[in-house]
């Protein structure tokens, strides 16, 4: 790596903020999380958002990638909720069977919010139910035009500033790069308590750990794996999403499976897929450069390869979710 490269050059700034190369990251609030946090970082949360719901409603029954894919798809397929409740099985902003409490009116804790997307388009479909998005740094919007029915606080989901049983659902999406092990067991905790009897969870992750990886990822993955070990997280979510639940002692009727996530195949929407993943490993760049040793250009060659590398043996990603009730 080249030592007058600029782009690693690192300044804190007075309000809990540092700058690294050209991104911004949070100093205070949670230290531990990697992610930048500027306005490129809201257009890559918004577009992910996007991506998501469109691979969760449209993806599942055309992708095909291996055996394992058709065997999740049939459990999916005959899995008593998803004759009870088609309809949110196939809902983009989420899988649990709650569309018609939704529908009827309740409380909704959307944690780690980042744009609060997710909340607002809930709320403006929802618009009998309550919506509260937190989130430790303020990313989500402050303007005047948040649905009436959706509202945003500043909170650490380790210490929710919310009464007991005081949510019927909680949603909770892309928390991988944010809390250690020890830190899942306190966010569940907190999110048990927050959640009423009968009230639904659900979690839903991506992932970094790719199915047929080109060559050339295997060293970003595994600098990714180092990088976030080394700062006390574990991408690999101890126990995933479903163990997650399962470790609670209180969470039951659990669900748990995966959307298959084709990184540029599998016409458009692997398109969009791969564009979403290019922007991750972008938002990493500045945390993950020095572990690899390498400069910005070097950086962006490899990011280049490994795209064209996904094209070439038809990448894909699991990205799991678990939703269950509270007993
Ligand atoms: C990758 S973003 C996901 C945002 C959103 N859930 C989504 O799916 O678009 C993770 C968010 O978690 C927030 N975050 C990190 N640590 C947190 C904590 N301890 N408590 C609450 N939010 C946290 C970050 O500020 C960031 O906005």
């Amino acid at each position: 790596m080249s030592t007058d490269d600029a782009s690693l050059i690192s300044s804190d700034l007075a309000n809990g903020f540092k700058i690294v190369g050209k991104r911004r990251y949070m100093t205070s609030g949670n230290k531990r999380y990697l992610l930048p946090n500027d306005d490129e970082e809201i257009g890559r949360l918004d577009y992910q958002h996007y991506v998501m719901r469109l691979v969760a409603f449209g993806g599942l029954k055309e992708i095909s990638p291996s055996k394992d894919t058709d065997a999740r798809f049939s459990r999916n397929s005959y899995h008593p909720f998803a004759l009870k409740n088609f309809r949110a099985l196939i809902h983009g902003n989420f899988q649990s069977p709650i569309e018609e409490r939704l529908e009827a009116g309740i409380r909704v804790l959307d944690l780690g919010t980042g744009t609060g997307i997710w909340s607002i388009e809930m709320a403006v479909e929802y618009p009998a139910s309550t919506f509260v998005g937190t989130d430790v740094a303020t990313v989500f919007p402050t303007h005047d035009q948040i649905p009436k029915n959706c509202s945003f606080v500043q909170a650490n989901t380790l210490q929710l500033p919310f009464e007991d049983a005081s949510f019927d659902f909680v949603y909770q999406r892309f928390m991988g790069l944010a809390f250690s092990p020890s830190e899942w067991k306190i966010a569940m905790k907190e999110i048990v308590r927050v959640l009423k009897p009968g009230g639904w969870i659900e979690i839903a992750e991506g992932n970094f750990k790719m199915e047929r990886p080109p060559a050339a990822y295997e060293m970003v993955y595994s600098a990714v794996t180092a990088m976030t070990l080394a700062r006390g997280l574990d991408i690999h979510l101890p126990g995933g999403c479903e163990g997650l639940l399962v470790d609670t002692g209180v969470i039951v009727d659990i669900t748990a499976d995966y959307i298959s996530v084709p990184m540029g195949w599998h016409g458009r929407l692997g398109e969009i897929c791969i564009q979403s993943f290019g922007e991750s490993l972008a938002a990493l760049s500045s945390v993950v450069m020095p572990v690899l040793g390498v400069d910005v250009k070097e950086y962006e060659e490899m990011v280049r390869e490994i795209l064209i590398g996904f094209r070439e043996k038809r990448t894909w990603s699991k990205a799991p979710y678990a939703f269950g009730m509270k007993r």
